[in-house]
């Protein structure tokens, strides 16, 4: 224990979890494999790097900045108006995977992240069978 880093936030640090953030929406607008994923967002990804990288502060437990923007953590509802299936989701995940690789994460924080990140994003799936929020009181902010 002593200064090993508990979460997320503490390991990458706001810079780090904004670098992130970054590179993730700049992967989906290049990658083939996202382009529908890509063509659901508006042209102009600015301002979701910079809400995507608030939300992310809290889930990875540093300060609240989406809550205290805009007053809720509920991710099923701004996505409800979006087709989000397996295939949506996989998109969602592939380009995290991507960004996760291309800012260096270590191996101990992909680890840390990857079911928590499969679980989020599969509670914001919203077709193609029950969310894997539904009944499961253990997903933070699903809805
Ligand atoms: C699973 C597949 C997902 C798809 C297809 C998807 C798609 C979208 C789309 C189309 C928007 C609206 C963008 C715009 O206004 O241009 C959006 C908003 C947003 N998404 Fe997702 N998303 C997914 C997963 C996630 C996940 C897992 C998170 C959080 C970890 C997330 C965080 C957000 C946030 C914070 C917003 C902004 C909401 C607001 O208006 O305040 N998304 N998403």
């Amino acid at each position: 224990m002593g200064d090993t880093p508990q979460t997320p936030y503490q390991i990458l640090g706001e810079d780090g979890i904004r670098q992130l953030t970054c590179a993730f929406y700049d992967i989906m607008d290049t990658l083939p494999e996202a382009a529908e994923l890509r063509a659901m967002h508006a042209s102009d990804l600015a301002p979701m790097k910079d809400k995507l990288a608030d939300y992310l502060t809290g889930w990875m437990g540093g300060p609240p900045r989406y809550a205290d923007k805009y007053g809720t953590v509920c991710m099923t509802t701004p996505h409800e108006p979006y087709h989000i299936g397996p295939k949506e989701r996989d998109q969602w995940l592939l380009c995290m995977d991507k960004a996760l690789e291309q800012t260096n994460a270590s191996d101990e924080l992909k680890d840390m992240l990857k079911v928590p990140l499969f679980r989020i994003a599969d509670a914001v799936r919203n077709k193609e069978g029950p969310s894997s929020a539904a009944g499961n009181p253990n997903i933070i902010a699903a809805g």
